[in-house]
This record gives structure tokens, C-alpha cells and sequence, in this order.
């Protein structure tokens, strides 16, 4: 007997309660569950990014934000710092789950049993990065299709880069990222100065 599943995170839809069919899992309306990952470095987390993780996960039955734990980089934030983050600016939006990888980005899907990435396209000059990563993608995985959100127009300029310059040099942060990450970059930026003097 195929064993059935109740999944949920954060709140309870009925589309998130069904049956395991190893690969695929149906949900209560007999439906195969489209599981999307949003993958990124959200060091840290802006509005532009929660932007697209609520018109995202409303696509889905479930959105899985991948956070990347890349050695190679060395974030401001650590990957648990970036994992707890989202969790908190997400714990009202149902169907989300937050994870961390490393490693290959097709991997973690075939992992997580979806062939769906997300991105959010801010201008035209994401454009030539974001089609060399999903054609890399695709190409290394030819299941897996990238769905491109545009990003709604009030974050188009919007990015982690830019949050780090302004806040590194106390400029007020509170319009680009939710309130409890202005306070976790203000601790951040005043720990550095503390420990510098
Ligand atoms: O927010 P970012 O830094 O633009 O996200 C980049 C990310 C995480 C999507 C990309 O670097 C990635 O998927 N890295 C994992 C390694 C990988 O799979 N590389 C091949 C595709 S470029």
C-alpha cells in the first residue's frame, strides 16, 4: 500500500495531503503535486525576492527556496544565517519551505523530485546571465524547464549588492528588505565595527 502523506510546513492546504507514488506524489484531488525550487544566494533576503516567492508559490503545490552554500563566496551572512531568515519573512506564506544546498542546482532538484526552477528577471541586463545558467541547466538536465518572473517594477533596481552598500555605510535599509532584516544587517555591520576597533 502506498503510504499517505500529510505535508505541511507552515499552515495546511488540502492539495498538500495525498498519496505517495514513490516519484510521484498525487494530492486529494488526484492531481500530480508540482513541487518548483527558487534557488539563490539571498545574502541576504530582499522584498524583490519575497516578491517572487509569493507569486510563485501560488503556481505550485509547493515552492521550495533553495539557499546555495557556496565555499567558494564568502557571504556576509552564513548559510544557517540565510536559511533562518527566509524562514522567518516566509512563515506566513503557505507551501513554502526553505532549504539549503550545495553542489550541482539540477541535483537538488532531482532530490526533490521537480523539474521546475524559478528566477526573477529584474531588467534586461539579467537576461544574458540568467539564459547561460538555465541553458547550463537544461543541458545537464533536459527535464528541467526555468520559469522567468518578472520582477514587479518597484524592485527592479533592487539586489543584495545594493543592500549590503547602502547598510555598510548606515544608510536605512527598511524600504529594500522586511524590517527583521534591516535589524539583523544593523547587528551584522556594528559587530564588524566592534570588531575592527
Ligand atoms: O542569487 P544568485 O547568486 O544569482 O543565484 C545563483 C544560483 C544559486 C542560481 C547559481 O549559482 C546556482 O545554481 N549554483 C549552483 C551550482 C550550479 O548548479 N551551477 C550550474 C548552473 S550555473
Amino acid at each position: 500500500m502506498n503510504p499517505v502523506f500529510l505535508e505541511s510546513t507552515i499552515g495546511t492546504s488540502y492539495d498538500s495531503i495525498g498519496i505517495d507514488l514513490g516519484k510521484d506524489k498525487i494530492n486529494i484531488r488526484g492531481v500530480k503535486m508540482r513541487t518548483a525550487v527558487y534557488p539563490g544566494s539571498f545574502d541576504p533576503v530582499t522584498l524583490g525576492h519575497i516578491n517572487i516567492i509569493k507569486r510563485s508559490s501560488k503556481m505550485v503545490d509547493k515552492l521550495i527556496v533553495g539557499v546555495l552554500n557556496n565555499s567558494n563566496k564568502s557571504p556576509l551572512f552564513s548559510v544557517e544565517e540565510r536559511v533562518n531568515m527566509l524562514k522567518e519573512v516566509c512563515k506566513d506564506i503557505e507551501n513554502v519551505e526553505i532549504e539549503a544546498f550545495e553542489g550541482l542546482l539540477v541535483e537538488f532538484l532531482k532530490e526533490k523530485n521537480s523539474n521546475i526552477i524559478i528566477r526573477g528577471l529584474r531588467a534586461i541586463s539579467d537576461f544574458e546571465y540568467e539564459l547561460q545558467i538555465a541553458q547550463t541547466n537544461s543541458s545537464l538536465d533536459p527535464t528541467i524547464d526555468t520559469i522567468f518572473l518578472v520582477t514587479d517594477v518597484e524592485y527592479s533596481y533592487l539586489s543584495s549588492s545594493i543592500v549590503k552598500e547602502v547598510a555598510q555605510y548606515g544608510g536605512n535599509v527598511d524600504q529594500l528588505v522586511p524590517r527583521y532584516i534591516s535589524g539583523l544587517l544593523k547587528e551584522k555591520y556594528n559587530y564588524k565595527e566592534d570588531k575592527n576597533e
